[in-house]
């Protein structure tokens, strides 16, 4: 049975704030530890088979299942579009129920995150019902809509506008009555609600991924939100452009990645990329 959106009342933040406390203990063991964490709650104790710094090989709704509520910072993520194109290694971007998969996900994100989703997205034929069911949807879980001005949309065919902006949705778990953040970095009137980064196609892995994001997605939100040591999941992991921010940004990460192709190409780009930074 469909029981609705998650609800957003007093009785479960006051129990969020306690989930929030108990986890914010784990993680400062976890980011020790970087192994096993054994949780504590309800005076009964659980292992939690997760470890941080990880691309987990599998579906996210498998990696999110072992988590409890509240154990990631934030979430950060681009999800396939349903752009009817087999673009990617093992998934087929072709949903009919897009709605319903993408509802299943949202739900669950909100469960395992402390703050806020960060939801990338960009509007095309495959998706544009679906899309915006999911925003009234999930209407009391959005505190903001933000715009990426990609500064370019490619040409496209006669009748069609270019795509020249993209969707960041920001579902939280925050109070969405106001759109004040209470976990903003930045100073008052510094940041706008569209903000422009070019949308570079040319990149190393372009040739083996289609529908990689900028690096400077990722910082931009790890910059204005939270602090050093935060866990960030992101749920579509890709080649791997959260983990490389986070590493950027001195935070934590998760990521779930159903491709084992785009898993060993994270990887080697993760190694690449710290060797590189002990170098200089
Ligand atoms: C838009 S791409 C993400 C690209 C990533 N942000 C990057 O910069 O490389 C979406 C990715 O989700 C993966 N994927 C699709 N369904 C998935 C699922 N259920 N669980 C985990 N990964 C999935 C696809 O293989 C694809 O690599």
């Amino acid at each position: 049975m469909d029981k609705g959106p998650p609800a957003n009342n007093l009785e479960q933040r006051k129990d969020r704030t306690e989930y929030a406390r108990q986890t914010a203990q784990l993680q400062n063991q976890a980011r020790n530890w970087n192994e096993t964490i054994k949780h504590k709650r309800h005076k009964t104790t659980k292992t939690i088979d997760m470890e941080i710094n990880k691309i987990y090989c599998e579906s996210n709704l498998e990696t999110m299942k072992r988590m409890p509520d509240g154990f990631v910072d934030y979430i950060l993520t681009s999800p396939p579009y349903n752009i009817n194109d087999s673009k990617y290694e093992t998934y087929k971007d072709n949903l009919n129920d897009y709605f319903e998969n993408q509802k299943k996900l949202i739900i669950e994100m909100l469960r395992v995150t402390k703050n806020h989703i960060f939801y990338n997205t960009q509007m095309v034929s495959g998706n544009k019902v679906d899309l915006h069911k999911l925003i009234g949807y999930f209407a009391e879980n959005i505190k903001e809509v933000l715009i990426w001005n990609k500064t370019y949309g490619a040409p496209t065919m006669p009748g069609l506008f270019n795509s020249a902006f993209e969707y960041i949705i920001i579902f939280s778990n925050q109070n969405v009555n106001q759109r004040k953040f209470n976990d903003a970095n930045w100073k008052q009137g510094t940041q706008n609600n569209v903000f422009k980064i070019v949308n570079s196609h040319s990149n190393p892995f372009s040739d083996v991924h289609k529908a990689i994001m900028p690096l400077d997605i990722p910082r931009y939100f790890m910059m204005n939100f939270g602090e050093e040591n935060d866990i960030w999941y992101d749920p579509y992991m890709g080649t791997g452009t959260t983990a490389v921010a986070s590493i950027e940004e001195k935070r934590n990460w998760i990521g779930s990645e159903i491709s084992k192709k785009y898993v060993d190409l994270a990887n080697k780009r993760l190694n690449t990329y710290l060797n590189q930074k002990t170098l200089f």
